[in-house]
């Protein structure tokens, strides 16, 4: 017995002694002799994951964007998201969605290509163009849904009637069925609510995917009596197939985009009157669909789309992509120039370019007129770039041209009427805190407690 545990006490105090070795080398590693090391940033950052679960998670849930390292020079995106250079994705972030195989998430440059070529030719603006009446049928309803609402008081949430509106558009165009949320009474908001919730838990799940794991592997029933989050997440999981899922999670930012832009051009009048002017001159006769194609080189309406996907991100978090060469970084000042050594995930978000001063001053303020300069087209990222650019990018602009084009053809603001017009639109109870983008969890997040942007609908006279 005695030299049993003489034995094992000899054999924890080695483990012991090994796991703080281990640490000190770890430790001494990250900060003086990695290839990375001489970088700026925090030193806690470099040295543990603990440093971004702490911003991910604790304080203000999706805010390590504000402090940790990434790169912020715009005129560097072109490089990093590139066409022609092979980029890995990062298993640590892309492991989140839970669907290791999908397009998506494949980390893999090469098996990515291969996945992604037939699909490729689905999402080109051509099939999307031929594709018009289908979108314009479910604007069409909108429509519809609006003109009911006319005088009765109820207040919307814009989110809530744009992910119907985008969520039946997809599932159509993908599976030719879909759940009719924009005919739901309420638009279906418990859908809008759960997806909402489930994307809140991708931080957590960056950094924990074991709860990931075991919520898969629990029975629903389980599931569903627990927290109403996982309940949602096991929801996604069940209530739709992976390509689904995969197909939004490339394209998810058309909603959001679109509830920015109503909020914008209902609290700006002299924008919505531009855009009033160019409708009504572009669609004489609102009976009568425009191709997208025309509605695409209507200026002011692109500037506002433009102006809607700057300020709205799409997706906001940090993107990181994996170079299999070294990559140069140069430094704008040319006293130094980095090397970032192949196999280093270096990630990029919309929201530093989109806010970058130095090319769109007074980048807080909704100025469609900005992009009459068409040199500022290439800082445009919301849609990420290169080979791993969003799949859904050219329905989501179809969407965006057929609904505000037909929503602001008709409808006008208290301050803004034009002739034809069938009634107004008023924002209830929102302000620029209901947009403006305070955090990041893959997706933008808004204050806490905001209730939305909410709009009621008044009669003509
Ligand atoms: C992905 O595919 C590989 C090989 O085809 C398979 O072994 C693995 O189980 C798949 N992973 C998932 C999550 O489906
Ligand atoms: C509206 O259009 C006028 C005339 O084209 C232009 O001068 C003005 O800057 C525009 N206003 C806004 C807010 O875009
Ligand atoms: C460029 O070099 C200068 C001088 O060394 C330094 O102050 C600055 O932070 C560097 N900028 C970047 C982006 O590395």
């Amino acid at each position: 017995m005695d030299i049993l545990e003489a034995i094992s006490a000899h054999a924890l105090l080695f483990a012991a002694a090994s796991l703080v070795a281990w640490t000190i080398y770890g430790t001494i590693y990250r900060l003086y002799l990695s290839p990375i090391s001489s970088f700026p940033g925090p030193k806690l950052a470099a040295l543990t994951f603990w440093y971004e679960f702490y911003y991910d998670i604790c304080p203000n849930m999706g805010s390590t964007l504000f402090t940790c390292l990434h790169i912020s020079t715009p005129e560097f995106y072109e490089t990093l998201y590139s066409s022609s250079k092979k980029r890995d994705k990062w298993y640590w972030f892309t492991k989140l969605f839970g669907l290791d195989n999908s397009t998506f998430a494949t980390t893999d440059h090469n098996i990515h290509r291969m996945r992604r070529a037939p699909l490729n030719s689905f999402f080109s603006v051509a099939s999307v163009r031929r594709l018009q009446p289908l979108i314009e049928e479910r604007v069409q309803i909108f429509l519809q849904r609006l003109r009911g609402l006319t005088g009765t008081g109820e207040v919307t949430n814009m989110a809530v009637v744009t992910s119907a509106f985008s969520n039946d558009v997809i599932m159509m165009y993908t599976f030719g069925r879909m759940y009719h949320r924009l005919e739901a009474p309420d638009f279906d908001s418990a859908n809008h609510f759960q997806n909402h919730e489930a994307g809140k838990m991708a931080p957590l799940m960056k950094h924990a995917i074991w709860i990931l794991r075991i919520i898969q592997a629990l029975p629903e029933s389980i599931l569903s009596r627990m927290d109403p989050a996982l309940a949602s997440l096991v929801e996604l999981k069940n209530s739709m197939r992976k390509q689904i899922i995969q197909i939004s999670s490339e394209k998810n930012n058309s909603p959001w985009i679109l509830t920015v832009i109503t909020y914008y051009l209902l609290s700006h009048p002299t924008v919505l009157h531009n855009l009033t002017t160019e409708l009504c001159n572009a669609i004489p006769n609102p009976h009568i669909s425009i191709p997208e194609a025309t509605l695409a080189n209507l200026p002011y309406l692109t500037g506002v789309i433009k102006e809607g996907l700057r300020l709205g991100c799409g997706v906001s978090s940090r993107l990181q992509r994996i170079p299999h060469q070294p990559l140069l970084f140069p430094n704008s000042t040319k006293h130094r120039d980095w090397i970032i050594p192949a196999g280093t995930p270096v990630s990029m978000t919309s929201m530093l370019v989109h806010h970058d001063e130095s090319i769109f001053p007074n980048s807080e303020k909704f100025q469609p007129e900005r992009w009459e300069d068409p040199r500022l087209e290439r800082y445009l990222v919301a849609f990420s770039k290169g080979s791993r650019q969003c799949l859904g990018m050219n329905l989501a602009w179809a969407e965006m041209h057929l609904w505000v084009s037909s929503v602001f053809r008709r409808f006008g603001s208290k301050v803004i009427r034009f002739e034809g017009d069938e009634g107004v639109l008023e924002l209830v109870r929102t302000d620029l805190e209901d947009v403006r983008i305070v955090a990041d969890r893959f997706v933008p997040i808004v204050k806490e407690g905001s209730n939305g942007v909410r709009v009621r609908v008044l009669p003509r006279e």
